[in-house]
């Protein structure tokens, strides 16, 4: 949540730092600004608009500064106004912060330091940043001192980059992500929340441990606080490129990213199996097996419990990550703790790592971003490999999740081959669902679909957390009041809601379709619009959109038309599906 970048080198700052902003933005778009050090003042702008408009309304031209900050907000701490937006300055003007996280205490030491005459212009907790900076610095501590000594008194989470006027720049991680971008020229470093905001640049990454404070003037150096002394951190090239953090010819994100999951699924098909076996290895071994994730994640492992279940006979226990504090009391060291993340932030699926880590379970995890605080924490790590996924909604990366569900689990029973034969089926189905006949079709759906207040999603077994994450994604995007239910259960409870022409989506398959049709006459005989979504139609749908009967792999086939209606929705309803209300792609706040 929020990003923030930092620039220092002999390029002009402000369009490195604009540009980075852009590519951070999926962290949070409530807001935004810069701080641009020239002749040696701070030249700070910030406004509530995202982060294009916000190049086109304000000048930085007369300020060609080569050292800067921005951030780009998503709103904890303070509403969405022009004062609670980054970058935030001392009472003296000379030092900048750009924050993301809490301060935990930042009442407490707001409060110390009005006292000692500070005025404070935002309701934010991260004003106390410059603030106490500056407190320390009249207390007769240098810039990064003084900046040690605020993060003794700070509590909470923080990646935090600070800029003082002198030219140092100073930035420091705790339970937050932040890495560094080394420019091609000597000297040339970027700051940054993760490295999209710096890819245009830098391929090269320094991945930064917790409580490193990295510390940029006329040189470069890592201390830890932890350590309390100098470390050297190694320097990762990446993989990713800057083409495909960009849109290209599409208009969103979102779309570009529903068409990628064919290669992404290709991709992972013909990837060395080695990480997958040994997990499997682990998976088999241990006494009790907890995945956790958060959001679509979720809905992933959710997947992972059936399929473990089914092909591999194996049972795995299931808990949303930020539920997971109730539960860690069962796990010790003969536990596995496997959790799910594309950002590998997510700060509920960090806690609960950590918490299961404090009970000695070992710690797996499936992510998608190399060097993120997930995989550097976990004792094995599963690459996605989906490539930067932009849109606050998760798509190439929930496809490719449930993908290595179903490689693991046919890897826990000895027969990963037949796993691999299968998912390369899958490409060519997805390809079909995205071709333009049928998106054609599932748009005529969203059609119907589009003033509609409700709408309730059903399925069995696999179909049951694919109607669950199929109502996710069509209510973050389009913002139409969806709920999934385990068809079975409608009849003790949720039919109660039944309206003359309410839609429901029914998910079926080979498997599920005698029980789950069952359910969805029941529906249509008290008025429901029947949208079927399954390898055979029935006289009972009053819509209905054919995809493949794919047996394991029916999670991913059935949500592609479900991720198109959900975009073309957001389009009917003119929402942005790439960037949806209230919401932001990297949760690094619980
Ligand atoms: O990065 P993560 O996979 O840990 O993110 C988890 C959720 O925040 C994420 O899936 C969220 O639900 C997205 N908005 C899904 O589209």
């Amino acid at each position: 949540m929020c990003g923030i970048i930092g620039y220092s080198g002999e390029k002009e700052a402000v369009p490195i730092l604009l540009n980075g902003l852009k590519n951070l933005e999926y962290r949070g778009y409530d807001s935004c600004g810069v701080s641009v050090l020239y002749e040696n003042k701070l030249h700070t702008k910030k406004d509530l608009l995202k982060v294009r408009e916000f190049g086109k309304t304000h000048s930085f031209d007369s300020v060609p500064g080569k050292k800067g900050i921005g951030h780009t907000r998503w709103a904890t701490h303070g509403g969405a106004k022009k004062e609670n937006a980054h970058p935030h300055l001392s009472g003296d003007g000379k030092i900048s912060v750009v924050h993301n996280g809490i301060i935990e205490n930042f009442l407490e030491q707001k409060r110390f330091l009005e006292g000692k005459g500070f005025v404070f212009q935002s309701e934010t907790d991260s004003e106390v940043i410059p603030k106490m900076i500056e407190y320390q610095m009249q207390k007769g501590l240098d810039f990064t001192r003084a900046v040690k000594q605020s993060f003794g008194l700070l509590e909470g989470q923080y990646a935090v980059v600070a800029l003082h006027e002198d030219g140092k720049m100073v930035a420091l991680r705790k339970e937050a992500p932040l890495v560094v971008g080394v420019g091609e020229a000597d000297g040339e470093y970027f700051v940054s929340s993760d490295v999209t905001g710096f890819l245009d640049h830098s391929k090269n990454a320094i991945f930064l441990e917790e409580n490193d404070m990295v510390v940029i003037d006329d040189g470069f150096s890592i201390f830890n606080l932890d350590k309390n002394r100098f470390v050297d951190r190694p320097v990762t090239g990446l993989d990713w490129s800057a083409e495909e953090a960009k849109k290209g010819n599409f208009e969103h994100f979102y779309l570009k990213e529903v068409f990628e999951q064919a290669r992404v699924l290709e991709d992972l098909s013909k990837k060395d199996m080695g990480t997958i076996l040994e997990v499997a290895v682990e998976i088999a071994k241990a006494k009790k097996v907890y995945v956790v994730a958060c959001g679509t994640a979720s809905y992933g492992c959710m997947h992972g419990v059936y399929l473990f279940s089914k092909i591999a006979g194996v049972h795995v226990d299931f808990c949303v990550a930020s539920e997971f504090h109730h539960f860690f009391k069962f796990l010790d060291s003969e536990s596995m703790i496997f959790a799910v993340s594309q950002s590998g932030e997510t700060a509920d699926t960090l806690s609960a790592i950590r918490i299961a880590k404090s009970k000695g379970a070992k710690v797996v995890s499936v992510t998608n971003v190399v060097g993120s605080s997930l995989a550097r924490e976990s004792d094995k790590v599963i690459l996605q490999g989906a490539g930067p996924e932009m849109a606050v909604n998760s798509t190439k990366a929930y496809t490719s999740q449930l993908a290595i569900f179903v490689l693991l689990a046919y890897a826990v029973d000895g027969r990963i081959d037949e796993g691999i034969e299968k998912l390369r089926d899958v490409p060519r189905q997805i390809s079909y669902l995205t071709s333009e006949n049928a998106r054609g079709f599932v748009n005529g759906l969203a059609e119907k679909l589009k003033d509609q207040e409700h709408l309730f999603l059903i399925g069995r077994g696999l179909q049951y957390p694919t109607a669950l994450e199929a109502a996710h994604k069509i209510k973050e995007v389009s913002y139409i009041h969806t709920e999934a239910f385990a068809a079975g259960e409608l009849k003790h409870g949720a039919n109660a809601l039944i309206t003359d022409g309410m839609p429901y989506i029914v998910f079926v398959s080979e498997e599920t379709e005698k029980a789950t049709m069952n359910n969805a006459m029941e529906v249509k005989s008290r008025g429901a619009f029947l949208i079927g979504v399954g390898p055979k139609n029935n006289d009972v749908f009053d819509f209905f959109i054919k995809v493949p009967e794919a047996g394991v792999f029916n999670p991913v086939v059935q949500i592609i038309p479900m991720q198109i209606v959900a975009y073309q929705l957001a389009l009917l309803r003119g929402c942005d599906p790439d960037f949806p209300r209230n919401l932001a792609k990297s949760v690094t706040v619980r």
